[in-house]
């Protein structure tokens, strides 16, 4: 018996996407790999991300053979939720997750292998191949995230080049060519490089970047935010949840905005906004105003001090004085 996952349209105005979700088969490594499919997570807002990678994985399977399956890679600003839509992808379908980070410092060997002497329990020593990170998640069903693709060196992605291409294989230095299964699906994540400053990220690679549909990804709404916190935090007082996500959306308008002189330099990140604030409202609950001590004490200490007078601008603008009850029920 095979299950099936619906997507449904995020605003109701396209159709259900119905999905089988994969199996894990027999072999040695099952165990490893069912222990690798992620949980559904209880407090997860979809807005939108899954239902599209839904219509896609839909298209795939219903293309004639010989078809050149797409990669999606999602980019947007830090803490925007990306890597835990693919992530939570991977749990509705069944699929074991291999995030998959790709920073400046990673090299080919990690990713792909390498060959390494073992003892061969006689005194000597004899050299065996190890399977890298990405070897490794190929051989069977998984979703591979290459998270943080715009961090990775020249000479890590051109060893990727064939894998995502028509060739839709990796040739190991051992002889062996191991290819893209049917039941293997490759995202990536990455931050813009247009708009600020991630140290370390570069724009990407012309021709890596071709292989590649690029989906964008958005700070969500204020109404999204507020969708989120009190899913999370079902007993937070409505005032608290208006006043966050009030804040989030503000400071992120502001980050977007052309004007140097009063735009925001670091945007308000999903972490900040559903976890370190009501940690911040739990600690000082019985302060006079909550939301000032916690945004003093959880928000501001990420902000670099030039940018700070733009922080406390929004903050004015949008709350000056906090609620005045307490935070939580
Ligand atoms: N749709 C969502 N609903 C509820 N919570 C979410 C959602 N998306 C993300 N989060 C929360 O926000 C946090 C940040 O998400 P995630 O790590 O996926 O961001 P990211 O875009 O990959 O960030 P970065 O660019 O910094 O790597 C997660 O820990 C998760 O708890
Ligand atoms: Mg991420």
């Amino acid at each position: 018996m095979t299950d099936t996952v619906v997507f449904s349209h995020p605003t109701g105005d396209g159709p259900d996407v119905a999905l089988e979700r994969f199996e894990v088969p027999d072999g040695p490594d099952r165990e490893a790999r069912l222990a690798k499919v992620p949980r559904p997570d209880p407090y997860y807002v979809d807005l939108g991300m899954l239902y599209r990678f839904a219509s896609l994985e839909a298209v795939r399977r219903s293309a004639p053979a010989g078809f050149i399956p797409m990669h999606v890679a999602v980019r947007g600003h830090m803490g925007t939720g990306k890597d835990h839509d693919i992530e939570q992808f991977a749990a509705l379908l069944g699929l074991p997750y291999y995030r998959i980070p790709l920073t400046g410092e990673v090299r080919d060997i990690t990713l792909i292998g390498s060959t390494k002497l073992h003892g061969d329990g006689m005194g000597g020593t004899e050299s065996r191949w190890e399977d890298g990170d990405i070897t490794r998640a190929l051989r069977g069903p998984a979703i591979v995230n290459l998270s943080e693709l715009n961090a990775a060196g020249a000479e890590t992605l051109f060893a990727l080049h064939g894998l995502l291409d028509r060739y839709q294989a990796l040739d190991l230095p051992t002889g062996e060519t191991v290819r893209l299964r049917d039941d293997v699906r490759v995202f990536g994540t990455m931050n813009p490089t247009d708009l600020r400053d991630y140290a370390g990220t570069q724009t990407l690679n012309k021709a890596f970047a071709d292989r590649w549909v690029i989906w964008e990804k958005g700070f969500p709404s204020k109404d999204e935010l507020h969708e989120m916190l009190v899913r999370r935090y079902p007993d937070l007082a409505e005032s608290y949840a208006e006043a966050i996500s009030r804040l989030a959306r503000e400071v992120n308008e502001s980050f977007g905005s052309r004007d140097a002189g009063t735009r925001v330099e670091t945007p308000m990140s999903l972490r900040t906004t559903l976890d370190r604030i009501p940690v911040g409202l739990r600690i000082h609950h019985a302060t006079e105003d909550p939301l000032r001590s916690a945004w003093e004490e959880f928000v501001l200490p990420h902000i670099d001090t030039y940018d700070r007078d733009h922080y406390e601008t929004v903050w004015n603008a949008v709350v000056r004085n906090g609620p005045s009850e307490q935070p939580f029920g």
